[in-house]
């Protein structure tokens, strides 16, 4: 509920939310809103308060990122400019053990999330005291690594007395584009990484319609899977590559035609991704050709490059089947303006060159622009999730000065889940010829 300035009604917090905004109006405001809103993501957290301010001097956002195994912090300032940032990857520690141990990885954020946000503070020239909120991914992932970050978050809070912006990872994701390039609300989403696959049409900071989702595998784990598989850390160039970007990089030197794969889920009609069948016909493969050639221990299938290229192909195609049908849905819904329309690919697995060629031929087809953020942005980091806060900060939307009642939570939906409704339009698409792309 949005309230005039003149016509607030304060029911809960009075205290707390006067002495935030007499500091606002002290510090940067020209208009302040407060909202009487408790709900955030449809979930009630506790008696906190909203705060919009629209300003047109500087704020400043620092954001924290431990959903997974990458420890992250940022400042970010409303012109999308990064003031400082840092990042602690564990994937060394993870490749291995052959995949993240939770414990580990927890351990990890404990041991290194101090030095990461001092160092991202440093890097910004800037006191703590300057920023007006802590944005800290707090939805979904691995619960033992979020709760490092929300604890962290909310200790700085309470040291700095600052208000608590609690981040959804994925509608990080799926933001960032904004804080680089013009991309304005609504526009359709693909969020592709270790543990996610969605596909969603985004009309808000906070209003995703979410079209479709992976029913297993997200792309990242099938590509991480396959690599492990493969065994391909064993080759020197790969050992240190996450499994996604080893295999992009194995597959250009192996032919995408050369095994075939076969087309998935095409008797469904909806916009969600399977991947679980693919990643295992390529476990097939290896261990069949690992007994044809009598491959033991650390070796590795002559075919290796081949396989990498085709599974590769295999789920590019998937992805792109399942976004045209998002096109043709949207169109038939009228869900995006015709005259400016934009296809934002984030996440990990954004950062394969092959797919975003892939997506970009059904984007030319369909009149879309694709918008892929650079790949430091699209794995995990500290800036998209200080940009979120100050998505969120600007429009405001799910500030919390009163933050006892905010918790992690391992699972969470991506906004109103309409993919019912997409299965149920049962739209029959005229495909777009993919397999014999050449992409150079
Ligand atoms: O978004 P992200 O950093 O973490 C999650 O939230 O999951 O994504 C990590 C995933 C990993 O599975 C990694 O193998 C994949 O992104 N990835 C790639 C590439 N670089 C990283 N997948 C395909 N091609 C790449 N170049
Ligand atoms: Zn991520």
């Amino acid at each position: 509920m949005t309230v005039a300035w003149n016509k607030v009604v304060i029911q809960k917090n009075l205290f707390l939310n006067m002495r935030l905004l007499v500091k606002c109006r002290k510090e940067l405001i020209n208009r302040c809103i407060i909202h009487i809103a408790e709900k955030w993501r449809g979930k009630s957290w506790n008696t906190s308060s909203y705060f919009h301010i629209s300003t047109s001097s500087r704020s400043l956002i620092l954001g924290i990122e431990t959903s997974c195994d990458d420890t992250g912090c940022a400042i970010v300032d409303n012109s999308g400019r990064i003031l400082g940032e840092a990042l602690h990857s564990q994937q060394e520690t993870h490749l291995k053990y052959g995949g993240i141990i939770p414990p580990v990885a927890k351990n990890l954020h404990r041991k290194h999330i101090d030095r990461v946000v001092k160092d991202a503070v440093a890097a910004a020239n800037i006191d703590v005291s300057e920023v007006d909120a802590i944005a800290t991914t707090v939805k979904p992932g691995l619960p033992l690594s979020l709760v490092v970050g929300m604890e962290y978050g909310k200790q700085m809070c309470l040291e700095y007395d600052k208000p608590f912006i609690p981040i959804h990872h994925m509608e990080a994701h799926a933001l960032t584009i904004r804080m680089i390039q013009e991309v304005e609300f609504p526009f359709l989403v693909l969020l592709i990484s270790g543990g996610h696959c969605l596909l969603s049409v985004v009309k808000a900071v906070d209003k995703f319609l979410l079209l479709g989702s992976s029913l297993d595998d997200a792309p990242g784990e099938a590509f991480d899977k396959v690599i492990r598989r493969l065994k391909l850390r064993n080759m020197p160039e790969f050992c240190n590559m996450s499994g996604g970007a080893a295999l992009e990089k194995a597959a250009e030197r192996g032919d995408p035609l050369a095994f075939e794969f076969p087309s998935v889920m095409t008797q469904y009609r909806d916009c969600n991704f399977s991947l679980a069948g693919l990643k295992n016909k390529a476990r097939r493969h290896i261990i069949e050709e690992e007994i044809k050639h009598e491959i033991e221990g650390d070796g590795i299938i002559p075919g290796v490059f081949d396989l990498c290229a085709s599974f590769q192909l295999a789920v590019s195609v998937h992805l792109c089947r399942r976004v045209q049908r998002a096109m043709d849905y949207i169109e038939l819904k009228n869900l995006l303006p015709s005259d400016s329309k934009h296809l934002v690919v984030s996440g990990g697995v954004a950062c394969n060159g092959y797919i975003a060629h892939m997506l970009s031929v059904v984007c030319g087809k369909y009149g879309y622009e694709l918008a892929v953020p650079p790949p430091h942005l699209c794995t995990d980091n500290g800036v998209m999730i200080a940009w979120n806060g100050m998505e969120r900060w600007q429009a405001g939307v799910g500030i919390y000065q009163d933050f006892k009642g905010i918790d992690i939570e391992s699972k969470c939906p991506l906004g109103e889940d309409i993919r019912e409704d997409v299965a149920q339009a049962s739209i029959k698409c005229n495909w777009i010829k993919l397999k014999n792309l050449m992409v150079t």
